[in-house]
């Protein structure tokens, strides 16, 4: 048994259960006690927030966060059925085709034709770059062998799979589930579960998206305040994120975006203003990021900490990204972002803003922040094997080769 295992028993028996699913958060009449969350009665739920909060919460409807896990439906399972694009043909001899079947989604795999595996799609996780498939057996949690990459529109094995042959073995914890949603508990295992490492999941106390509270943390009792004083527009009973030092707004994006640790603790516990040494192993924490391996999972807090920008300047995650917005931005804007530091006021302009001249202005990012390709995902026989999943270096610095490459990009342009 895992020190994370034996640790968190301990908390599980105290959560009161209650089935509840946030799929969608329809407007309720705000009653901070009409609403039974799974994770205890000083949370509200994010239904509360939208009667005061509405365009945050409209807004936030169109968020990755908000859709990273969701109930698998026609709707959410973005990839085709249509017979031809539905198929990963893995050899001659195996292929999983996507199948609509009895009212549901499937992965079927079939050897030589006869079908060998046959499980549902349930949950979806993952949104603007790719989704992937979770599916329930008894109190287990599965993942499916294939995943839809959104930007490429094509079904390939999942990251990290083997691009040979397809698996439905992979058993998932609630650890994907801290990153990815705003609750689920495991069920205190047995001796028998414990010596093969199997985890079962309380489907009871599942909640799919990153909900309100996640960030802002239990809101039960200001809702309760606010709305016994409506004349009150001072927020009362809720952590101000923006008085809270940078260093705890790093930690707080950091419970998700420090690239895959280990955990001591249930980072569904994590409250804005806690700092991440009580959750994860500090050895992990203060390893420098290897800046060569780009995964599914980056490490954007690790990478941004080590940039100049961060060490002798006052940038954060929320200097660039909003927090309940669809994301969407272009590189001009981004490089907008970098020109209200870099400035001739500030003395601290790129150094090759006279050999580039004004095209400069619209893209610091290929030179700074270069685009970096996977190779967690291998894809068998695809031509495009480095385009499966790519992220944004987040350790801002000088990289000579990327300088070389956008350079010689401008002179075939002229
Ligand atoms: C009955 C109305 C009401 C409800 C319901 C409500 N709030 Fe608020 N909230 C307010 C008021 C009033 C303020 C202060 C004015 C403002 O910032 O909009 C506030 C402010 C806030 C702030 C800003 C705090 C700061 O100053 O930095 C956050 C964050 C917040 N609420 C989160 C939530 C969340 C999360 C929920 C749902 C779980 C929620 N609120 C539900 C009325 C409400
Ligand atoms: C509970 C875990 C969690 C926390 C806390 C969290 N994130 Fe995320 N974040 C995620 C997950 C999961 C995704 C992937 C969403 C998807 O499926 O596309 C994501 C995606 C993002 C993206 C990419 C979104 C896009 O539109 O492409 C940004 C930017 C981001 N997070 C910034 C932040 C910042 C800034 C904070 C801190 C204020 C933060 N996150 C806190 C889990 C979290
Ligand atoms: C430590 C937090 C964390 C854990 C644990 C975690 N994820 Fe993620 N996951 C993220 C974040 C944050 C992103 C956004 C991409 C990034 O960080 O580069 C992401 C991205 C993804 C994506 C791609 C979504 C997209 O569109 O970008 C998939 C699929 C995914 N995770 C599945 C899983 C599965 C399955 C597990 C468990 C085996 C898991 N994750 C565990 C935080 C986590
Ligand atoms: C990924 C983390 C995250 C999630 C999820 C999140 N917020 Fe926020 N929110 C923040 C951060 C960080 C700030 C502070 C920005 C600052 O002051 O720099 C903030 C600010 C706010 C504010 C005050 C400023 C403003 O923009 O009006 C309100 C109100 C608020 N959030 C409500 C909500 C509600 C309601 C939800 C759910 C619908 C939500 N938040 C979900 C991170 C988050
Ligand atoms: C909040 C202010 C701020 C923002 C925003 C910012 N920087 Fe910086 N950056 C600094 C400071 C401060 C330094 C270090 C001292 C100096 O050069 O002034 C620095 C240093 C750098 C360096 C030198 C790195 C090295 O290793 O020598 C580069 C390159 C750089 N920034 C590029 C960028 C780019 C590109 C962006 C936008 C993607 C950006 N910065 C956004 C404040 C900022
Ligand atoms: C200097 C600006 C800047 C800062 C600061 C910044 N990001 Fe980003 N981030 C970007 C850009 C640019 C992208 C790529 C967006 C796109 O392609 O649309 C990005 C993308 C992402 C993504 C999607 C995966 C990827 O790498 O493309 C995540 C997750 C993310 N950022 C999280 C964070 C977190 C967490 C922080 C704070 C530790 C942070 N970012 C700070 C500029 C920034
Ligand atoms: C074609 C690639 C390229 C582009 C585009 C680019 N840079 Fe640079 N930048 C470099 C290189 C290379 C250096 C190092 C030059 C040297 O030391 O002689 C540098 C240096 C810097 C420095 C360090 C200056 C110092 O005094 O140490 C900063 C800050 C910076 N760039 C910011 C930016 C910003 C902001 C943008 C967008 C407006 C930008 N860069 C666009 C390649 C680029």
């Amino acid at each position: 048994m895992n020190k994370r295992n034996f640790i968190r028993f301990g908390i599980i028996f105290l959560v009161p259960l209650s089935f509840i699913i946030s799929q969608c958060f329809h407007e309720t009449k705000p009653s901070a006690t009409s609403f039974n969350d799974p994770r205890g009665p000083q949370f509200a739920g994010s239904a509360t927030c939208v009667s005061c909060h509405k365009n945050v919460s409209d807004d936030y409807l169109h968020s990755a966060h908000f859709q990273t896990s969701r109930l698998a439906s026609p709707a959410s399972v973005l990839g085709s059925f249509a017979p031809g694009s539905n198929i990963v043909k893995y050899n001659d001899s195996i292929s999983v085709i996507m199948e609509k079947r009895d009212g549901g989604l499937y992965q079927a795999c079939y050897v030589n034709g006869n079908l060998t595996q046959l499980q549902p799609f349930n949950i979806v996780f993952g949104f603007k770059r790719a989704e992937t498939f979770l599916y329930w057996k008894d109190s287990y949690v599965y993942q499916l062998p294939v995943t839809y990459y959104t930007q490429l529109h094509q079904w390939a094995n999942s990251p990290g799979y083997s691009e040979k042959r397809p698996y439905y073995t992979r058993m998932i914890s609630e650890m994907c589930f801290e990153c990815h949603s705003s609750n689920m508990k495991q069920i205190p295992p047995t001796q028998e579960q414990i010596d093969h490492k199997t985890i079962g999941l309380d489907k009871n106390t599942m909640m799919l998206s990153i909900d309100c509270e996640r960030c802002h943390g239990p809101a039960a009792q200001h809702v309760t305040f606010q709305m016994q004083n409506p004349k009150n527009k001072q927020a009362m009973y809720i952590t101000k994120l923006g008085g809270l030092s940078r260093s705890q707004r790093m930690d707080l994006c950091g419970v998700c975006h420090s690239g895959i640790n280990q955990v001591a603790w249930s980072t569904f516990d994590f409250k804005p203003g806690d700092t991440l040494t009580k959750y994860f192993d500090s050895r992990f924490l203060n390893q420098v990021p290897d800046v060569t391996r780009i995964d599914v999972h980056g490490n954007q807090v690790g990478l941004l900490k080590g940039s100049k920008c961060y060490m002798q300047g006052k940038i954060e995650c929320g200097t660039c990204h909003g927090m309940h917005d669809n994301g969407v931005k272009t590189v001009k804007m981004y490089s907008q972002i970098c020109q209200s530091c870099h400035t001739d006021a500030n003395h601290n302009v790129c150094k090759m803003t006279a050999q580039i001249g004004q095209p400069i202005t619209s893209n610091c990012l290929d030179c700074h922040m270069p685009v970096r390709s996977s190779n967690s995902i291998v894809i068998h026989g695809a031509a495009t094997q480095n385009a499966f999943y790519q992220a944004r270096m987040h350790r801002i610095a000088i990289y000579p080769e990327e300088t070389q490459k956008v350079m010689a990009m401008m002179k075939k342009m002229d």
